[in-house]
């Protein structure tokens, strides 16, 4: 049986408590958004505040904060209270939520202000990345399957648009497998239907795909690419 597509929530709905009742659900939000103070404002986790001084931490405050928000999005798909809620990393760095029970998977991503998370039933990756880059694509991350279109579109129009969105789609299937930069992303390709949908093919696991959602959203004042992929079981 085909999995139900995942599900992208609405920033007033979430805040007004609405059921977390799809097997996949995510979020992308601005972190600076009043709404959100009832869900960032907990107190860090010996943890998090360990985590902070790491090199990939960011400002403290956004930290902080969807450090916060990913424990109150967990309780809320699971029912709980934020305070009953622990989330680890394993040894790749990958959230697993530990506490009240290994019984829901979680994913989050963020640049600044923005970030993304998501909560499944069976591994979830979530990626954004912001559409304001006009850097050259990284070829090298490229399946050769990836190329040629993306080639074209930068070569004919100087347009990284659809680099952005392979590359959302992409590293949300890695952080679903849990190795994120660990395995070759010139490993896998992304293919999109067109209709905000992506499947991505693995070299590694020929003749299986896995799909997902994605699309654009302006959020912080910015346009920002959104992926998320739960794993079929
Ligand atoms: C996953 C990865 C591609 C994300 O990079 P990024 O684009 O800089 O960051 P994003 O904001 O999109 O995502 C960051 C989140 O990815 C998650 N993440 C990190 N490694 C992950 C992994 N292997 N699998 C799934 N998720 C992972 C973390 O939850 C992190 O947020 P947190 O530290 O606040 O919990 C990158 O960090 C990576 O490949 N890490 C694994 C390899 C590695 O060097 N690990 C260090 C050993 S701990």
């Amino acid at each position: 049986m085909t999995r139900a597509n995942p599900v992208w929530l609405d920033l007033r709905e979430f805040a007004n408590g609405a059921p977390l009742n799809e097997a996949t659900c995510a979020l992308v939000v601005d972190l600076d958004d009043p709404m959100l103070a009832p869900f960032t404002a907990l107190a860090p986790t010996a943890r998090d505040l360990d985590d902070m001084a790491g090199p990939l931490a960011g400002p403290r405050r956004y930290f902080l904060a969807r450090r916060a928000l990913l424990r109150s999005f967990v309780a809320m798909r699971l029912k709980c209270r934020a305070g009953e809620v622990v989330i680890g990393h394993d040894g790749n760095g990958a959230p697993r939520v530990l506490a009240p029970g290994p019984s829901v998977f979680a994913s989050v991503t963020a640049r600044g202000s923005i970030a993304g998370m998501a909560v499944a039933d069976t591994p979830v990756g979530i990626d954004i990345e912001p559409h304001d880059s006009t850097q050259e694509p990284v070829w090298t991350v490229l399946h050769p399957a990836e190329r040629a279109f993306i080639e074209t579109q930068w070569r004919e129009h100087r347009d990284a648009a659809r680099f952005i969105e392979t590359w959302a789609a992409k590293e949300a299937y890695l952080k679903a497998i849990g190795l994120g930069l660990k395995r070759d992303p010139a490993t896998i390709a992304a293919r999109f239907d067109g209709a905000g949908g992506f499947s991505i093919e693995d070299d590694a696991e020929p003749g299986t795909a896995q799909s997902g959602v994605h699309g654009d959203i302006m959020i912080g004042g910015r346009s920002v690419c959104r992926a998320v992929i739960a794993l079929e079981p």
